[in-house]
């Protein structure tokens, strides 16, 4: 018998139909089931739910363009200030890189980890062996080994470690810490009701690069990272392999500026393009995403014909290790997503969804910047920075990835 107080909060929230599983299962089974019921936070759910018939706005919340500093505009002797400023954190073995590596990369239409595919280049190597390519390359270059962590999701955590073991770590064993699960969240159907899976088990799903704070916390990383006196902590997303994972001039730029987060911006190219922008919002930094700008904000230009909310954020931030802590104290507020979900019907059949059916809830890394007072922005050259692999064809797809990167590089 499902316990009592399981089956009171399931008719207290109308999903009783999780019922229905309860009775398919095996003791093991009945016990993960009740465990899941338990550990659910279902007046979330049902408030995420709620939310999910509003399209989202930036709402009453005060927006202002946010000041940045331009690379460009700084001189010879200045940039290279900086930079031995954020050499000689890199050199005293104080810098870690942390990369965000849960996603499922749906859109690109891999099979297998974000991190797993190859852009095409010559050399066929993948987004993963790319990045440790840069690290080998500082560790050349700074004469010490960077920590890498890895945030991955329970979905492709296993497939991710045996790519990295099947490889030898590309050569970086020594560099690669710790591989580490995001947490996840129920989905829920149109009517608000949890979905099933395949193993008569709600259905969780990767709840979004935000519970990275968390996850550094729960998983051990934050303290691997004070023990070996980490100061400043680099994340950045899997899909950019233009993504410099140690770069001095950020890390300079952060102790001058005395912030305690710093991220890299680039110039926004159009008003649709899928990327958030920077903002203030009711004074504090912030990121308005490319789902919740309205078309005005997205097109509104200041005298020189500059987009006002034209400061892209390219997920390349750059936290002190002391604010890891105060993030992940707070959730951080969920965002929804509507997707394709496979899951069992009532009647007990596997369905195959051919369209968008099941809401998803994911917390973003950007919006950790609201809590703090200021933030620095350091607006970067596209073409030095950026080459996202995200659709499987046309923008932003494997084909421009490769050319910017060999552009780059001069491959
Ligand atoms: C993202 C940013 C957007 C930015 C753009 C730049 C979000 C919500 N928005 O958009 O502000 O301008 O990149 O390219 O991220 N990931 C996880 N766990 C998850 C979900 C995603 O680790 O649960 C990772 C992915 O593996 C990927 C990265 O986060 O490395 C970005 O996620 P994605 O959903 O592809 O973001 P975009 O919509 O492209």
């Amino acid at each position: 018998m499902l316990e009592e107080n399981a089956r009171e909060l399931l008719k207290k929230y109308g999903q009783e139909h999780i019922l229905a599983s309860y009775n398919h299962l095996d003791e093991a089974g009945k016990e993960k089931l009740t465990n899941q019921i338990m550990s659910i936070d279902f007046q979330k759910v049902k408030e995420l739910y709620e939310q999910t018939k509003v399209r989202p706005t930036t709402g009453e919340d005060k927006i202002e363009p946010m000041k940045y500093k331009s690379a460009a505009s700084l001189s010879a002797v200045e940039k290279e200030k900086l930079v031995e400023l954020g050499e000689r954190v890199i050199k005293e073995n104080q810098y870690a890189v942390v990369m965000v590596a849960g996603g499922q990369g749906t859109r690109l239409g891999h099979n297998g980890p974000k991190g797993t595919f190859d852009i095409g280049l010559a050399s066929h190597k993948s987004l993963f062996e790319l990045f440790c390519d840069q690290l080998k390359k500082a560790r050349d270059t700074y004469g010490v080994v960077i920590p890498w962590y890895i945030m991955t999701s329970r979905e492709n955590n296993d497939d991710t470690v045996r790519f990295f073991e099947e490889h030898d770590y590309f050569g970086y064993r020594e560099g690669v810490k710790f591989f580490f699960k995001q947490g996840e969240f129920p989905m829920v159907d149109t009517e608000g009701k949890l979905v099933i899976g395949e193993d008569y088990l709600v259905k969780e799903a990767a709840d979004g690069h935000g519970g990275i704070f968390e996850a550094m916390v729960n998983n051990g990383v934050l303290r691997d990272m004070q023990e070996r006196g980490i100061q400043w902590i680099f994340t950045c997303a899997v899909d950019n392999p233009l993504a410099h994972l140690a770069d001095p001039l950020l890390v300079g730029y952060a102790i001058s500026e005395q912030v305690r987060v710093a991220s890299v911006s680039i110039v926004k190219n159009s008003p649709e393009e899928r990327v958030g922008v920077f903002c203030r919002r009711n004074g504090r930094p912030s990121v308005i995403e490319y789902t919740e700008i309205s078309e005005d904000m997205a097109k509104a230009v200041d005298e020189n014909g500059e987009f006002l909310y034209g400061e892209a954020h390219i997920m390349m931030n750059l936290f002190n290790i002391n604010v890891i802590n105060e993030i992940a104290k707070e959730k951080l507020p969920y965002h929804s997503a509507f997707k394709k979900c496979n899951y069992l019907s009532e009647s007990g059949e596997m369905v195959v969804a051919e369209k968008p059916n099941a809401y998803k809830f994911e917390t973003f890394i950007f919006d950790a910047f609201v809590r703090l007072e200021d933030m620095g922005i350091l607006r970067y050259q596209r073409e030095e920075c950026f080459a996202p692999v995200k659709n499987a064809e046309g923008s932003d797809s494997p084909e421009t990835a490769r050319k910017l990167y060999e552009a780059y590089y001069n491959l």
